[in-house]
C-alpha cells in the first residue's frame, strides 16, 4: 500500500473514532437523578416513550467499545501500514506469525513425547494406549477428509480398518505409505481391447474371479474374458487374481478391498477409462514423528478391530 493509501485509511479511521466520539457527548442528555415524568411525544397503541436519558452504564459501554477500538488499532496491524505493537512481535503480528509460534510452541511441547515413540517399532507403538490416542487424534484432523472419521474409506478411498491392502499392510509398509504416499496407475484400456473386451473381460472378473453373480440377462463372453485377462491383466493382477502389492494392484479374487465399485457398470468403467488413486505423501507436511504415530494407529485398526467399537 502506497503513503497516500495508507494515509486516508488511516485518517478516515481514525476520524470516524474521534466523530463518534463527539457525537456520543453531543447527544448525551446529561444524567437526571432518577426517572422523568416527560414523554417523546409519540404513541403507538396507547404506548409511550419516556424522555430518559441513556442509563450510565449503558453509555459507559459506548466508550468502552471506542477504547476497544484504539486499543486494538495500536495493538495490531489495523490503520493503514501501521504494523502495531503487540508485545512479543518485532516486526508487528500478523496470523502467520501467531499461528507458527502456536506450531512452535506445540512442537516444543509435544516434540520430546513424539520422539519417544519414533524410537520404538511401529508394531511397538501399536500396543501403547496412550500413542494410540494421540495417533487417532491425528487422524482425525489430517486423514479422516478422504478415509472417514471410521477409517472404513469410501467410494474411490480404501478402507484402513480391515485386512485388505493395495499396497500392503504390514506396520513398515503402512508407514511408508503415509510417509511417501503412493500413486496408482491402473491404465485406460477401452482402446487397446474394444468395447466388447471391456465388457467380457468385466464380466469375467466379477463372475470368475470375485465369485460374485452376474445379473439376468448380462451379454458377455466371460470364456473370451479370460482370456483378455491372462493376455492385458495378468501382468499386473497375477495370473490368478492375487494382486501385486509393489504396484498397489488390488486382488481381484475378491471385492471386499475395492475401491470402484463391483456393479458391472463400475467395473466396465474402471476398465475403460483406467483409475489413478492417489495418496498424498505426508514426510514433508506432517514429519517422521507424526507419520509413525499415524502408521501405529492405522496399523492397530486392522490388529484389533475391538479397538475401534471402544471409541
Ligand atoms: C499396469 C498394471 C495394470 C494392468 C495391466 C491392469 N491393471 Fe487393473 N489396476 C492396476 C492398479 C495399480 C489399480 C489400482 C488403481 C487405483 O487404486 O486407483 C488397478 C485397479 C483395478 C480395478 C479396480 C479395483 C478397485 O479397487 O475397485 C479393477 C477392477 C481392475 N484394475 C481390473 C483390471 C483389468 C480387468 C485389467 C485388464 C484389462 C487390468 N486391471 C489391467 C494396475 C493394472
Ligand atoms: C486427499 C485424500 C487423502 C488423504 C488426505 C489421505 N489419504 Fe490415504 N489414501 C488416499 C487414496 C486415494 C489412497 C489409495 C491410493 C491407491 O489408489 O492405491 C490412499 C491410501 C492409503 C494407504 C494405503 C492403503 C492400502 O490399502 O495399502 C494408507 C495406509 C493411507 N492411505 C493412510 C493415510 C493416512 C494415515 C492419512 C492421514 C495422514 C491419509 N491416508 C490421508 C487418499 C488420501
Amino acid at each position: 500500500m502506497n503513503a497516500f493509501w495508507s494515509g486516508y485509511i488511516a485518517l478516515l479511521t481514525l476520524g470516524t473514532i474521534v466523530a463518534l466520539f463527539w457525537l456520543i457527548f453531543a447527544t448525551r442528555k446529561g444524567e437526571s437523578p432518577g426517572t422523568t415524568d416527560k414523554t417523546m411525544g409519540h404513541s403507538f397503541d396507547g404506548i409511550e416513550e419516556y424522555d430518559n436519558p441513556l442509563p450510565k452504564w449503558w453509555f459507559m459501554l459506548f466508550i468502552g467499545t471506542l477504547v476497544f477500538g484504539i486499543v486494538y488499532l495500536v495493538l495490531y496491524p489495523g490503520l493503514g501500514n501501521w504494523k502495531g505493537m503487540m508485545p512479543g512481535y518485532e516486526d508487528g503480528w500478523t496470523q502467520d506469525k501467531q499461528w507458527q509460534r502456536e506450531v512452535d510452541q506445540a512442537d516444543e511441547k509435544f516434540g520430546p513425547i513424539f520422539a519417544k515413540y519414533s524410537a520404538m517399532s511401529v508394531a511397538e507403538v501399536a500396543q501403547d494406549d496412550r500413542a494410540l490416542k494421540i495417533g487417532g487424534r491425528l487422524f482425525a484432523n489430517y486423514c479422516s477428509v478422504c478415509h472417514g472419521s471410521d477409517a472404513k474409506g469410501a467410494n474411490g478411498f480404501p478402507n484402513l480398518a480391515d485386512s485388505e491392502w493395495r499396497w500392503g499392510g504390514d506396520a513398515e509398509t503402512i508407514k511408508a505409505s503415509i510417509l511417501h504416499g503412493r500413486v496408482a496407475s491402473m491404465p485406460a484400456w477401452g482402446q487397446v481391447i474394444g468395447e466388447e473386451g471391456v465388457k467380457n473381460v468385466a464380466a469375467y472378473v466379477r463372475s470368475e474371479l470375485a465369485g460374485l453373480t452376474l445379473p439376468e440377462g448380462t451379454v458377455a463372453d466371460t470364456a473370451a474374458g479370460g482370456q483378455v485377462y491372462a493376455q492385458t491383466c495378468s501382468v499386473c493382477h497375477g495370473a490368478n487374481g492375487e494382486g501385486m502389492a509393489a504396484m498397489g494392484a488390488p486382488k481381484l479374487t475378491s471385492s471386499a478391498g475395492w475401491i470402484y465399485g463391483s456393479t458391472l457398470p463400475q467395473l466396465q468403467q474402471t476398465i475403460r477409462h483406467g483409475r489413478n488413486g492417489q495418496m498424498p505423501a505426508q514426510e514433508q507436511y506432517l514429519g517422521n514423528d507424526k507419520v509413525h504415530l499415524l502408521a501405529a494407529y492405522v496399523y492397530s485398526l486392522s490388529q484389533q478391530p475391538e479397538r475401534l467399537a471402544k471409541q
